[in-house]
């Protein structure tokens, strides 16, 4: 890698050729396979590589109900994936053993000591810490600095020198610049990377991005179709204000649940979806997962992701942290 820069996996948004831009400028492109079919991820993996000679991940979310087909997991591999970075949980000795096997690398998003102590013991070459500010599923229960000198701590303790990466409302050089004087090694950004170019994102949703602040965004279990129970971070949309006026219910109780709000081709999505509203969606779009973090009130405009890149570093080198 030329810079310490890292695209954080984010479903939908996130295509091949942002994973290529990203990779191309010298920073870690990603390829989020968790809900992708084996063949689809054999085949993004063989694209990607064959494009770009810098370097990215495939991203598994282990504890999603349903889990992803290891089928996909096992074709990304196959198809040269150099690292995989797991979310969500700690690999299993299966896993790991594939990745060894593949001569892969392999990370692992933590939040706590605990969790960092787990991903240790199972290998990992290097750690991502998530904070609560994340934009999209959020693993993590606190600020992103309270748990990255936990982190931190713990990895000194057990394996020093293993990389720890620092996410969630990243959006800046100077918040790269920030993370790094704390101790990371590299920065991790999701919703920069989904204001850009070349990513998938709805162009409403993206317009939303470059006009929101920090406090637009919320932390809530609504949308929960399709990945129960997993907290996430949005930004406030109808679905939303609709669901927190009426009290909040739980599934099966909630307004509008089996509306179809956005369609893809000849796939409809219901309200409640965990899904990101795409450039290939019609419809109500913004009222679909309108995810974003804490940062995104540094995102007022949207670059070229190889542009934006090399603008982070610019700006990693002139701030003040
Ligand atoms: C639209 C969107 C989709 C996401 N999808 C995934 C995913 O598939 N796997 C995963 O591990 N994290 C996912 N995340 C979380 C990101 O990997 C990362 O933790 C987060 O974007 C960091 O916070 P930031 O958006 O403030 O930079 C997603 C985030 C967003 C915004």
């Amino acid at each position: 890698l030329r810079y310490p820069i890292v695209q954080a996996p984010t479903n939908g948004p996130a295509g091949p050729e942002l994973a290529t831009a990203i990779a191309d400028a010298g920073a870690l492109g990603a390829i989020p396979l968790t809900w992708t079919a084996p063949d689809a991820a054999l085949a993004l993996v063989q694209q990607v590589r064959a494009a770009t000679k810098g370097t990215f991940f495939a991203n598994f979310v282990l504890a999603v109900d349903p889990p992803f087909d290891p089928r996909s997991f096992d074709n990304a591999l196959e198809a040269g994936t150099p690292v995989v970075q797991f979310s969500w949980g700690i690999p299993s000795a299966e896993h790991v053993r594939k990745v060894r096997a593949a001569h892969a690398k392999f990370g692992v998003q933590v939040t706590s000591a605990g969790s960092a102590r787990a991903a240790l013991d199972a290998g990992a070459d290097y750690l991502v810490c998530q904070g609560i500010e994340a934009g999209g599923h959020v693993q993590a229960t606190r600020p992103l600095m309270e748990q990255l000198v936990e982190v931190l701590d713990e990895v000194r303790r057990v394996r020093a020198g293993v990389p720890v990466l620092a996410s969630g409302g990243i959006s800046t050089g100077r918040d790269i610049r920030r993370a790094m004087a704390r101790g990371a090694a590299g920065a991790v950004l999701g919703t920069r990377f989904v204001a850009t170019l070349e990513s998938r994102a709805h162009p409403e949703y993206k317009r939303a991005l470059l006009a929101a602040n920090g406090h637009d965004t919320v932390y809530t279990t609504c949308l929960s179709k399709g990945w129960p129970n997993a907290p996430h971070r949005i930004l406030r949309n109808p679905t939303f204000t609709m669901w927190e006026a009426a009290g909040c219910p739980p599934a099966g109780r909630r307004p509008g649940e089996t509306d179809v709000v956005a369609r893809d081709g000849d796939t409809s999505f219901e309200r409640y979806r965990t899904r990101a509203p795409l450039a290939s969606m019609t419809g109500a779009v913004m009222e679909m997962g309108t995810y974003a973090g804490m940062g995104v009130g540094s995102v007022r405009d949207l670059p070229a992701a190889g542009d934006l890149v090399r603008r982070l570093w610019r700006e990693f080198q002139q701030g003040k942290a």
